[in-house]
């Protein structure tokens, strides 16, 4: 098998101190024995480590079950969830689902996502969508108490109870949360919802692997053993204590960057699929890495179409930056290049090129231009779309995260700062205990008391 992680620092290593590399290897590779070793900040919340090997046949199982009774009469299911409860099942499903056709191949029902923002005519159409499906829903949340997906819920719920009835609406919710805690598990209870536990010991934004990803993701259609069996090649992949293991090495290479200046990384694909790829990796280092006032600004962009709107400041703007780019080797579909007999465009050159050899050239082109402007690159290739490389994908970026944060001296698996809005808008929208700060934050933003 080839290695679903091919990573190339060729682009990066003409702005670092060769002298340096192994030192920053040395940090690496103690951060890793930390977390094979649970002696690291955090140690608490180290089960996603462990997720693909120790995946359950009962608990896959239940997942098929779901599926299989919704399989009868359910061609709309909402997700609900935000955060890490949302964005690893959206990054999966999108990344492997031809574009245009609202889902994968495989796809025996329409998936939609709610829960992840407050706005009004987002949650006024999911209910004039639902209205006409037959409708299920998974409502994924660990605490239970997350405003966005609390409110999704509740309306998606409304609907379900008064157009099936109270038993048909518990037949078609199923609750992803704390085994034991919560607002959530306590409901389910009460209305006999099936349920799926998020481990104690998986925060959101590693928990891909556990239902909270599962579920989704198999109701899609597509191959959750797959996903796993790609997870788990670099579970044990990414154990190595060696500086060639690629999750060190995307550590080291991103850390010694950052030393010299390069405070924003953007994580490029040129394919729009992985859009959401972008932006659970965004989430995931984000939140654990920005923390201390230190770490890496997570961006992200979509070339060649970012190339006309962010391309200019890339190249020439502030020298704060660097990219890395994640590359598939093979794409699934074949298009060539038409012949035009007028050749009105001046294209005729390409003709009867595939389209891929036009985004490769893209790619190594801008490459090279990002780097002869001062940014460095750093590549990361898989050989083509599929489950296994793409569980393989986001196994290696959360190891590789929780390295870099090792390396930068901060936890990466708490986010306290996730914690200042949520004040800030329980105090406004007068949640009782929050009525003195309430006046405050009125006060301050002139809107009277
Ligand atoms: O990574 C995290 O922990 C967060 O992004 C959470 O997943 C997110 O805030 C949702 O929380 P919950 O699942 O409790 O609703």
């Amino acid at each position: 098998m080839k290695h679903p992680i091919q990573i190339e620092g060729t682009g990066a290593l003409p702005f670092l101190s060769a002298a340096k590399l192994p030192v920053w290897e040395e940090k690496a590779i103690k951060a890793l024995k930390k977390l094979s070793k649970g002696t690291g900040k955090g140690s608490d919340f180290l089960g996603w480590m462990q997720l693909p090997s120790t995946a359950d046949p009962q608990g896959l199982q239940n997942i098929y079950n779901v599926c299989d009774d919704w399989s009868r009469d359910v061609d709309l299911v909402v997700v609900i969830g935000i955060g890490g409860s949302y964005l690893g099942a959206k990054a999966v499903i999108e990344a492997l689902s031809p574009p245009f056709a609202g889902g994968p191949a495989r796809s025996p029902v329409k998936m939609v996502f709610a829960g992840q923002n407050l706005e009004e005519d987002y949650l006024a159409g999911l209910m004039d969508l639902i209205k006409h499906h037959s409708t299920a829903c998974v409502v994924i949340s660990k605490s239970g108490t997350t405003t966005e997906p609390a409110i999704a819920f509740r309306l998606v719920k409304k609907h379900l109870y008064t157009h099936y009835g109270a038993k048909e609406a518990q037949r078609r919710i199923v609750a992803v949360t704390d085994p034991s805690k919560g607002a959530l598990r306590k409901l389910s209870k009460e209305e006999g919802y099936r349920t799926f536990d998020i481990p104690t010991n998986v925060g959101g934004r590693f928990s891909v692997f556990t239902s909270v990803g599962l579920l989704p993701i198999a109701l899609a259609g597509l191959d959750i053993e797959e996903l796993l069996a790609g997870a788990l090649f670099m579970e044990k992949d990414t154990a190595r204590e060696h500086a060639d293991n690629p999750a060190i090495r995307y550590a080291v290479l991103r850390n010694a960057l950052y030393a010299t200046g390069k405070k924003i990384e953007i994580l490029v694909t040129y394919h729009p699929g992985l859009f959401y790829l972008v932006e659970w990796w965004k989430q995931l280092f984000g939140e654990s890495e920005g923390k201390e006032n230190k770490g890496i600004f997570p961006a992200g962009a979509g070339f060649t179409t970012d190339l006309h709107s962010l391309g200019q400041y890339i190249q020439d703007g502030e020298r704060h930056l660097f990219e890395t780019v994640i590359r598939i080797g093979e794409p699934r579909r074949k298009v060539i290049i038409p012949h035009e007999p007028k050749d009105e465009d001046g294209l005729n050159y390409l003709s009867g090129k595939r389209m891929d050899e036009c985004n490769k050239m893209a790619e190594y082109g801008t490459r090279l231009a990002h780097m002869d402007g001062g940014v460095p690159n750093i590549l990361i290739e898989i050989p083509k779309l599929t489950e296994k490389n793409v569980g393989a994908l986001l196994y290696f970026f959360q190891k590789a995260c929780a390295i870099s944060g090792y390396v930068l001296g901060i936890n990466p698996f708490d986010q306290e700062g996730v914690e200042a809005y949520k004040k800030n808008m329980f105090a406004l929208l007068n949640k009782p205990g929050f009525e003195d700060q309430g006046a405050l934050l009125r006060k301050r933003l002139g809107l009277g008391l």
